[in-house]
C-alpha cells in the first residue's frame, strides 16, 4: 500500500512501526476483554488522518466493512486515492454528527483523536455510543495524570513536551484539573484527570479497561455501551438476590415482598429517568464549564 508524503504524516515518526505496533497494542487489550471480531463486522477509524493505523487492518478488510473519517479533507483525498478499496473514508466535521445509522459498528476506536476535541467531548462520545452496537468495543486514548507524570521525566518527543510545558497553566493546573486544553481548535492539547473523566463516561460505557501508555504516553480506555435497560436488569438482580431469602424463609412474606419490590423498581426507574435528563442538560453546556481553557 503506498504511504503518505511526509505533509500528511503529522508529524509521526516510523511511520509504519509507529502505526503498527499501536494497531497490535489496541487489539491485545481488546481480545482481553473477551471480545473478537466476525464476519460482517464494521469497524471505524474516527480520526484516521491519513490511515496510519487503518492500514494495518487490511487482513480483516476480507471480511469486515472498515470506514475511516476525519474532518481533514486533504487527509480523506489522499486516503480516498490510495486506500481505497479496501478501505471506506468519509470527510466529516466538527459538530458531533457521523453519517452512518445507529448501532452500525462493532468496533470503533479513535487514536489521539480526544487529546485534541476541546469542546463538546461529551457529545463526541453520545455519538459514539449512537453508532456503536450493543456488544461492540469502543477503543480511546487520551493524555491523563499518568502523562503528566511521564512529562515530568525525561521522554521521547521533546518538541510536543516542551511545547505543552512551556504554557503556564500546565504546571499551575496539573494537580488540580478536571479538563485541561492547551490551544484551541487543530492545535489543542487535551488532558484530562483520569478519574474526571471516568466519572464522564460512566453515565454512557461500562469501562472494561484502563492501560497506561498504550499509544506512546497516553492512557487507552476500553468502552461498551451501558444501556439503561442493562443497569435495570441488574438493580432488579440486586433486589431479588437481597429479598428472597425471607420469602423461602416466610411465605406468607410473598405479599410484602412483591410490595417491596415494585416500589423499588419505581424508584430506580424515577432515578433513572432523572439522571438521563440531567445528564442531557449537563451535555449542553459541554465541557466549558467543566475545565481551564486557554487561549495561547
Ligand atoms: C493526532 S492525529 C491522529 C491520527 C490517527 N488517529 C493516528 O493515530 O495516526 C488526530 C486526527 O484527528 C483528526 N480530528 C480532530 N478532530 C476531529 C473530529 N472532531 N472528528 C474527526 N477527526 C478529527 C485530525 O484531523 C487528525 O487527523
Amino acid at each position: 500500500m503506498p504511504v503518505p508524503p511526509e505533509n500528511l504524516r503529522l508529524g509521526y515518526e516510523e511511520y509504519l512501526s509507529s502505526g503498527e505496533g499501536h494497531v497490535k497494542t489496541m487489539f491485545e487489550i481488546i481480545e482481553a476483554s473477551d471480545f473478537s471480531l466476525n464476519e460482517g463486522n464494521k469497524i471505524l477509524d474516527l480520526g484516521c488522518g491519513a490511515g496510519r493505523m487503518i492500514r494495518h487492518l487490511k487482513n480483516l478488510s476480507a471480511a469486515c466493512e472498515i470506514w475511516g473519517t476525519d474532518i481533514s479533507a486533504e487527509h480523506i483525498y489522499w486516503c480516498k486515492q490510495n486506500l481505497s478499496p479496501p478501505f471506506n473514508f468519509a470527510t466529516t466535521t466538527k459538530i458531533p454528527h457521523l453519517p452512518f445509522e445507529d448501532r452500525y459498528f462493532n468496533l470503533i476506536y479513535c487514536g489521539s483523536l480526544f487529546t485534541h476535541i476541546d469542546d463538546l467531548a461529551e457529545a463526541w462520545l453520545l455519538e459514539l455510543r449512537r453508532i456503536l452496537s450493543p456488544n461492540g468495543r469502543l477503543y480511546i486514548t487520551i493524555h491523563d495524570n499518568h502523562t503528566m507524570e511521564l512529562f515530568d521525566d525525561e521522554y521521547s518527543f521533546p518538541e510536543i513536551v516542551k511545547h505543552i510545558k512551556s504554557h503556564e497553566i500546565f504546571e499551575e493546573s496539573k494537580d488540580k484539573m478536571g479538563m485541561l486544553s492547551i490551544g484551541r481548535d487543530d492545535s489543542s492539547q487535551v488532558f484530562y484527570d483520569i478519574d474526571y473523566f471516568t466519572k464522564t463516561l460512566n453515565p454512557m460505557f461500562e469501562i472494561l479497561s484502563i492501560t497506561q501508555e498504550a499509544y506512546y504516553y497516553q492512557t487507552a480506555i476500553l468502552l461498551k455501551r451501558k444501556s439503561g435497560r442493562q443497569s435495570i436488569k441488574t438493580k432488579w438482580k440486586v433486589i431479588t438476590t437481597t429479598l428472597s431469602p425471607s420469602v423461602f424463609i416466610y411465605p406468607s412474606n410473598i405479599v410484602a415482598f412483591s410490595i417491596s419490590a415494585a416500589t423499588f423498581s419505581i424508584v430506580f426507574a424515577t432515578i433513572e429517568i432523572c439522571s438521563v435528563a440531567s445528564f442531557q442538560s449537563r451535555c449542553s453546556i459541554a465541557s466549558r464549564t467543566a475545565g481551564k481553557v486557554f487561549t495561547p
